[in-house]
């Protein structure tokens, strides 16, 4: 039952609404911050989840909410909490600007907006950390204003349903004037949320099973054979690689020397064990010596430390010296950003993922004492190609 192509304007897409609207009603995931049927949503709670929920998937942030709302139950509580603890607290999330904004937006609803979040997708879009996306998403879900959220499972529900065959992303344009006309007046925050659930559970990248799905008789994609292989997508470049060494010095108590690193910037405001800058070349010999942090034995440890950022891949060699209660940060270390932190004490800390993968891998090769390459100043390692 292909819908009537003679449809007066809007009824059509009313009519796949509805169809949407009444298959979330049945099938809707039951998750934490969305309210119940015919409840109201609370802001702070949609907001919170949907920075979260940016580039990490809904399994990942399920736990991390509980511990966020649990500590900071609402806007002015988080406000009020220190900056290092919430940095800690997102730690392994990922994209730590987004942990910093979530902060500043904090403040700056308590401050500008008396601790309530705008309804408008304009005043919210004058928040920290609030884009296009999110603006639309608070407006919708929390506000129910006729905003039209688009994320990746969106752009896939809807580039299958009219078998946009532009390649991202250069259809986003296409894709969002779609969407647009599909978000009904009533509901358009349960209908996000509906479009989510569908490309989460049906719509999926790969073998969507379009025989559940309730816009099977309508789906465009569908019938032209291409659901499965679109949205298509341009080609992408290879990402840059870069290069560094890290420094893991481990004191006699078990302390690490942990430096924080500038406050703009990729993970801004994180902690590193101490590194010479990433650049496009390995380190040569010279200049590793010239950046380890305190003077000592610095053992380069075989293997490298790998990690793929959303613009480069990094590789970092490792070096690992074993120091004395009496070390101390060399003046380019830059003490003041200096501290030790005991090795058992790291799991609270804000110790992005690439940095617990480095003390990882010291710490093991410090297990396997096979293991290491060399003694003496550090000497440059060629990177294996
Ligand atoms: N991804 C982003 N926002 C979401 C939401 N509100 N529900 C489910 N998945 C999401």
């Amino acid at each position: 039952m292909q819908r009537g192509k003679t449809a007066p304007a809007g009824l059509e897409e009313q009519a796949l609404a509805d169809i949407v609207l009444a298959w979330y009603d049945r099938e809707r995931r039951h998750l934490p911050w969305r309210a119940a049927p015919h409840q109201k949503s609370d802001p702070y709670c949609v907001w919170l989840s949907e920075i979260m929920l940016q580039q990490t998937t809904v399994k990942a942030v399920l736990p991390r909410y509980a511990v966020f709302l649990r500590r900071w139950p609402d806007v002015k509580a988080l406000a009020d909490a220190d900056l290092g603890e919430v940095l800690a607290t997102w730690a392994g999330l990922g994209y730590y600007a987004r942990a910093r904004n979530l902060h500043a937006c904090a403040r700056a609803v308590v401050e500008q907006h008396g601790g309530k979040f705008p309804a408008t997708e304009a005043e919210l879009r004058t928040l920290p950390g609030i884009g296009d996306y999110t603006a639309a998403a608070v407006a919708a879900i929390a506000y129910g204003q006729q905003a039209t959220p688009v994320d990746g499972n969106i752009e896939r529900v809807v580039a299958r349903l009219f078998a946009v065959t532009t390649p991202l992303p250069g259809a986003k344009g296409e894709i969002r004037a779609l969407a647009e006309t599909l978000t009904p007046e009533n509901r358009p925050g349960d209908f996000a949320q509906a479009l989510m659930d569908l490309g989460a559970t049906i719509c999926t990248p790969r073998r969507p099973a379009c025989g559940l799905c309730p816009l099977r008789l309508d789906c465009r994609g569908l019938a032209a054979g291409l659901a499965e292989v679109l949205p298509y997508r341009e080609e992408k470049g290879e990402r840059p690689v870069r290069r560094g060494a890290a420094f893991v010095a481990i004191r006699s108590d078990g302390a690490v020397l942990l430096r924080e690193r500038p406050l703009r910037g990729l993970l801004g405001g994180m902690l590193e064990t101490p590194s010479t800058p990433w650049e496009d070349a390995a380190p040569n010999g010279k200049s590793v010596r010239d950046h380890a942090p305190v003077e000592a034995d610095w053992q380069k440890l075989p293997g490298l430390v790998e990690h793929t950022f959303t613009h480069f891949h990094l590789e970092l060699s490792v070096y690992r010296a074993g120091v004395g209660l009496d070390a101390v940060p060399k003046r380019e270390a830059e003490p003041e950003r200096c501290r030790w932190l005991k090795l058992r004490d790291l799991a609270g800390a804000a110790l992005p993922s690439v940095m617990r993968k480095v003390i990882s891998h010291a710490v093991k090769a410090e297990a396997k004492p096979a293991a290491r390459a060399s003694s003496g100043p550090p000497r440059a390692r060629r990177r294996s190609a």
